[in-house]
């Protein structure tokens, strides 16, 4: 029996996966976010001890003899966070999260004083990343900063707490800017250019490998028969591609969480920071990660269902199954500013071709569209890089609407998968983790590929007529600095 914990931006999810890779269970508590300025997003850590603590012990209620045979648990997390702990190892001030964007003009600072970033890094110094929010606090909190001993990615933090022992995995680590990709360790120069050493940072490790286990207090508390081995884990879109068996390359993939990225897998580094593309470790070995991400995705949806009063469900039902054409209206999706390809947090989104004919659906439908949009600028990013996308399976939240996958193939001009699972795609990357850290099983034969229950094809009618849409959409963005 495993488990696998995705510390998500919105809730904590756990299930326990049995040796058939069958889910047995799942529990799922909320998180908030507070933003005490315009663009600031924070979380207080302790919550994400509390959800996850909530969701084990309500599995050990309902399934208690299943959580007692657990072996192996994987860590998967939102990327780029940044929580500073003290001397005594306690949060310092609230985790600074991968969607908050003050840290913009330290970001310029950090490449004028580290001209080789780009290149160590294999990405460029954008505000949701973790360096530049360190160099904020260092200006606008010197005394925080001084007293920092340690700074943890959310789920680093998370497993301090579940083992005492202060680790990371290359995949996540890849979103601090101190990594150097290539050599998958932390990059001294980068951590110089901060004001940190490596004493600063956790011990690295593969995102399969066994990193430590859990402390046996907790093991008891749960009913464990013994202490389980806790992996290395993943950021949350590397353990999404491990859930998928998005492993090789060729196997490029569309998340709709609440951001969303357009992901491909690669056997080499084909970076491209200059338009804001992702360079990313896999979590398994030899293997990277290049990938587009924009800032907001299912979260335009839970954004438009908060403004009409009613669920996402009952804004997707009179849309029907698939878009007879594209929606009057336009949408930019940027409600908390864009990576990929504009690097701007401070841009914000945009309804656009509103009339006194305008519905609730076609504004509903331009919401979706917009996202897909921004997921076809991806697209060309990563096609500047050489990597070509001809099909794409999709995972997160947003997978469960058809309208919306029909719109992607539609936009992207490829075939689009709906595939089992594709809902927790990465708490199942983490369980599959967890396990690969105890077997030590062929990674192939665990991160075997789920079953596709639909395949949404381009409709050419509908393909030319978003293609001509994509320049208009384009031309509404203005950087507003
Ligand atoms: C990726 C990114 C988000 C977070 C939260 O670069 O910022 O996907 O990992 O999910």
């Amino acid at each position: 029996m495993y488990l696998g914990i995705d510390l998500g931006t919105s809730a904590v999810k756990t299930i326990l996966v049995d040796g058939a890779q069958r889910v047995i269970a799942s529990e799922s508590r909320p998180l908030t976010i507070t933003s005490p300025q315009s663009g600031y997003s924070e979380q207080d850590p302790t919550q994400w001890i509390e959800a996850t603590f909530a969701t084990l012990d309500a599995l050990k209620a309902s399934h208690g003899n299943e959580l007692a045979a657990v072996k192996g648990i994987g860590l998967s997390g939102q990327m780029h966070g940044a929580s500073l702990l003290d001397a005594s190892l306690r949060p310092l001030r609230p985790c600074i999260l991968w969607n908050d964007g003050r840290a913009a003009a330290e970001c310029r600072i950090l490449e004028q004083r580290w001209p080789a970033l780009r290149a160590v890094t294999g990405n460029k110094a954008m505000a949701g990343f973790t360096a530049p929010k360190l160099l904020w606090v260092a200006t606008h909190e010197p005394e925080i900063f001084a007293a920092t001993r340690l700074v943890l990615l959310p789920k680093a933090y998370l497993r301090l707490v579940l083992s005492g022992e202060a680790i990371e995995d290359a995949s996540d680590a890849s979103g601090s800017l101190w990594l150097d990709v290539a050599r998958r360790d932390w990059s001294d120069e980068a951590l110089a250019a901060t004001g940190l050493s490596r004493d600063h940072m956790p011990r690295l490790v593969e995102g399969c490998a066994p990193a430590t286990t859990l402390r046996s207090d907790l093991a008891q508390r749960w009913g464990m028969v013994r202490q389980p081995v806790i992996a290395g884990g993943a950021g949350d879109n590397p353990a999404g591609a491990v859930g998928i068996g998005a492993i090789q390359p060729g196997t490029a993939f569309v998340s709709l969480g609440t951001s969303g990225a357009l992901l491909a897998p690669t056997s080499t580094i084909a970076a491209n920071p200059d338009r804001a593309v992702h360079t990313f470790c896999h979590a398994i070995p030899g293997m990277w990660i290049q990938a587009g991400a924009i800032l907001s995705a299912a979260s335009c949806l839970a954004w438009a269902a908060r403004l009409f009063g009613v669920t996402e469900a009952e804004l997707l039902a009179p849309l029907g199954s698939h878009p007879q054409a594209p929606s009057p209206v336009s949408f930019l999706p940027y409600l908390a500013g864009e990576r990929t390809p504009h690097d701007d947090p401070v841009v914000r989104g945009m309804l656009d071709g509103l009339s006194h004919g305008t519905d609730r659906a076609a504004i509903v439908q331009a919401v979706l569209e917009g996202v897909a949009f921004a997921l076809a600028d991806c697209r060309d990013a990563l096609a500047d890089a050489g990597i070509v996308i001809t099909e794409a399976d999709v995972i997160g939240g947003g997978s469960r609407s058809g309208f919306w996958l029909a719109v992607l193939a539609n936009v992207l001009n490829v075939p689009i998968h709906r595939i089992a699972g594709g809902e927790t795609g990465a708490a199942f990357g983490a369980g599959r983790l967890g396990r690969l850290a105890v077997t030590g099983e062929a990674i192939a034969t665990v991160c075997t590929r789920p079953q596709r229950i639909e395949t949404f094809e381009p409709d050419t009618g509908l393909t030319d007529a978003y293609a001509e849409r994509l320049p208009a959409w384009r031309e509404l963005y203005r950087p507003r600095h």
